[in-house]
Formats: structure tokens, sequence, C-alpha cells
């Protein structure tokens, strides 16, 4: 019906440009915010999480190479089956995984797409979804666009390590899922055996499923190897594993990741992916199937790599008067403002260093929908030694 009056037509234009209340309502992210004022202010940004390093330039051949002699039509839903060959060959070699390609492997437009996906499809509105505060900044929304009812539980410094008691008030009769992420982003940390274990039994005794968001899976220092939850007994037919070629090779704008779940599971995270991108560009597919290959001692080299720019960077820290948290795995490590001396929280201080001492950060209390941790700074050392150094240079004037 038409309106007639002219109260009519504005309440009308009102409803019609009223749009999603959880996208409308969002912020710039931080992530925005601090790059842009590093370009205003001609800071070292060490806010965002991507390498100084363009990435393996065999794997780049690979691409160009696949782009002027492949085939750049859409490729099938699921993935090329080079690449689900070479993923379930991957998590084989790396983590004793024993995946089938056909059913139980499909590609996504990054680990992003398989999050959204993977919400989309397995949550009911209503249900009650388990994350863990710091989260990275696109979980909340995605899980409230599903539906889903955000159940915290919150980790804390220096451990950010899971507790019974922390568990016990988060889940619930009506827990579908849990949304998990390890490494964890921006903790720095990896969660260790007695964690894992411990939320296995909470998932398997709530019958929850679990999504476990990998993507720095193989960026972990010291000699650590990656456990996926999918693994532990009673998990594999309830995990949903999530990977991205994005942060193992570096290369951090190619958006192509893997899910892993078994058949009944990826049954319905195939029909969102069918039409949230329904496909990724073939020649990335086809060098990411390449680069999965690649002999053992590249990963290792590739992460000796960052564990040297991390121990480059952490001394630096250190000897500027920081104390340092410990980081384990990521391209981050994070600095203690209170044990530090410094009084200020986080968001103020990650302003003042980048205004006045020309150093782009992220303040992780950014990383909390609440009860925010607000005395944690996290930097990206994944830069070259000479940005690193800049960095430094600046930031022994702080304290
Ligand atoms: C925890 C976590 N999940 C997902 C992503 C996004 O991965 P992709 O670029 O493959 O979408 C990131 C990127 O920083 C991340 O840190």
């Amino acid at each position: 019906m038409e309106p007639r009056t002219a109260l009519e037509t504005a309440a009308r234009l009102i409803y019609r440009f009223l749009m999603n209340s959880i996208f409308a309502n969002l912020p710039t992210t931080i992530f925005e915010t601090m790059s842009l004022l590093a370009r205003e202010t001609g800071a070292v940004n060490l806010g965002q999480g991507f390498p100084d390093d363009p990435g393996p330039e065999d794997v780049r051949r690979k691409a160009a190479e696949a782009v002027m002699d492949g085939w750049n039509q859409y490729p099938p839903m699921m993935g090329l089956p080079e690449l689900r060959q070479a993923v379930a060959a991957h998590y084989a070699r790396f983590q004793g995984l024993d995946l089938d390609p056909a059913g139980e492997i499909m590609v996504t437009s990054g680990a992003t797409e398989a999050i959204a996906g993977a919400l989309m499809a397995l949550i009911e509105p209503g249900d009650e979804v388990v994350l863990f505060q710091p989260l990275y900044d696109a979980y909340l929304p995605l899980v409230l666009r599903a539906g889903g009812v955000p159940r915290f539980v919150s980790l804390e410094p220096p451990h950010w390590n899971l507790t019974k008691e922390a568990l016990a008030r988060a889940f619930s009769p009506r827990t579908k899922l849990v949304l998990f992420n390890n490494p964890l982003n921006p903790a720095a940390t990896v969660f260790c055996d007695a964690d894992l274990a411990l939320l296995a039994e909470f998932c398997i005794g709530h019958d929850a499923i679990a999504v476990c968001d990998e993507v720095w899976e193989h960026v972990i220092f010291d000699g650590r190897a990656h456990k996926p939850l999918m693994a532990l007994p009673g998990m594999r037919e309830r995990t949903v594993k999530i990977g991205s070629a994005g942060k193992i090779f570096g290369m951090t704008g190619w958006k192509v990741g893997f899910v892993m779940a078994p058949p009944p599971l990826m049954r319905v995270l195939a029909k969102a992916h069918q039409f949230l991108t329904f496909t990724t560009p073939p020649n990335l597919q086809s060098a990411v199937a390449y680069g999965l290959g690649k002999e053992d001692s590249w990963f290792s080299e590739m992460r000796a790599g960052l564990q040297r720019s991390r121990d480059r960077f952490e001394a630096g820290l250190k000897a500027c008067g920081f104390v340092v948290l410990p980081s384990e795995g990521t391209y981050f490590i994070n600095i203690d403002l209170a044990a530090s001396g410094i009084n200020e929280d986080d968001a103020g201080f990650a302003q003042r260093l980048v205004r006045e001492f020309g150093v782009a950060s992220i303040p992780v209390s950014a990383f909390y929908a609440q009860d925010a941790v607000t005395t944690v700074l996290r930097f990206c050392f994944a830069k070259h030694d000479a940005t690193l150094d800049a960095a430094l240079e600046r930031l022994r004037r702080v304290l």
C-alpha cells in the first residue's frame, strides 16, 4: 500500500534504510584505524599482521604460470582435486590426520569464508556458541548474524589458559558450537595438551561441534608441534578444522582457505559455501597445491626465520624496558603495560605511541566484547630487520 501522508512517507523511508544493526553498528576496525594513523603520521606499522616478505618465489611463479597457461574458468565448487589431494597429504604428513579428499576437504576463499560458512551452516537461531576472549574480530558479528547467542570464556595474561571453572560457566545444555582459535591471535599462545583435553571433554560432554580456526598452525616456535583438536579421542566426528594458505605461505592477500570436516558436517558446509563464494581463483588453488607439497625443510626454515625476527624484536623490547609476554606462535608479540610500569590503558597508549613516537600497534582490548583486558599491546614482528630496528629505535624513547 502506498503511503498517504508525509509522516507515513518518512516512516517508510526510515524503515527502508534501517540496515542490519549488527553490521550497521560496527565501528571501523582497530586495524584500519591504526593503519590510517600510521600512514598519516609516517609511523612504522607493526599493527596489522602481514609480513614484509613477498612470499616464496616458486609458489608465486606457479600462480602466475597457472594464470597464463591454465584454466581460468570456474573451478569445481569443492576445490581443485589436486589441491584437495595436497591438503590431505599435507595434514597426514604434518599432523597425522587421515582425511578423505573427496568427502572431507573443501577449499574456500580464505579462512574467513570458511568461518562464516560454518557459522551460517551449523547455527540455528538461539543456539549458544562458546567464544574465547581475546577473539578474532570477525567471530562475534558472524555468530550474531547467524542467530547464535555468544557465551564468552575470558582468558587472561600472562598464560591465557583454559580452566574448568570458566568452561563450566560458558557451556550449557543449549551449547551448539565452540569457535576455538589455536594458536591464538592476539595472545600468541599455543594451547597445551591439558587445555585441549579439557576443551574436548566439554565438547563431548555437551555434544557440541568444535569449529577450530587453526590458521596459525605452521607459525609456531621453539620446536613446538601443532596438535589439532580434531585428533583428540571423540573429536573427529564433531570437529570442523580450518586452515589458510595465506598464513602458511605468508601471503595474506591470497585468501585460499581449507575446511576439513566429517562427511555429515561437510555436506552442510558445502551448501553454505555454494552461495557465499562458490569457488576460489583456480591459479591460486593450483599454486597452493604445489606449495603444500614443499619439502619439510621449507616449513622449518620459514618458522626459523620468523622465530629469529621474534627473538630480535623481543630482545629489543626488553632492552627498551618493556615487560614482554611469551610469543609461542603467530606473527605477534605482546607487551604487558601494567608490568612495564605504564598506567595508561592500552587503547590510549597505542594512540600516544603512534602519534608521539611513530610506532603503530594494536591494543588487545579491541579483541574483547566485554570485560576487556586493557593492559596488553600487540606488535607484529613478521617484518624485515630494518623495519623492526626502526621501530625499536623509536620505542627506546618511551620509558
Ligand atoms: C585467527 C584468524 N583467523 C582467520 C584469519 C583470516 O584468515 P584468511 O586471511 O585466510 O581469511 C586470521 C587473519 O589474521 C586470523 O588471525
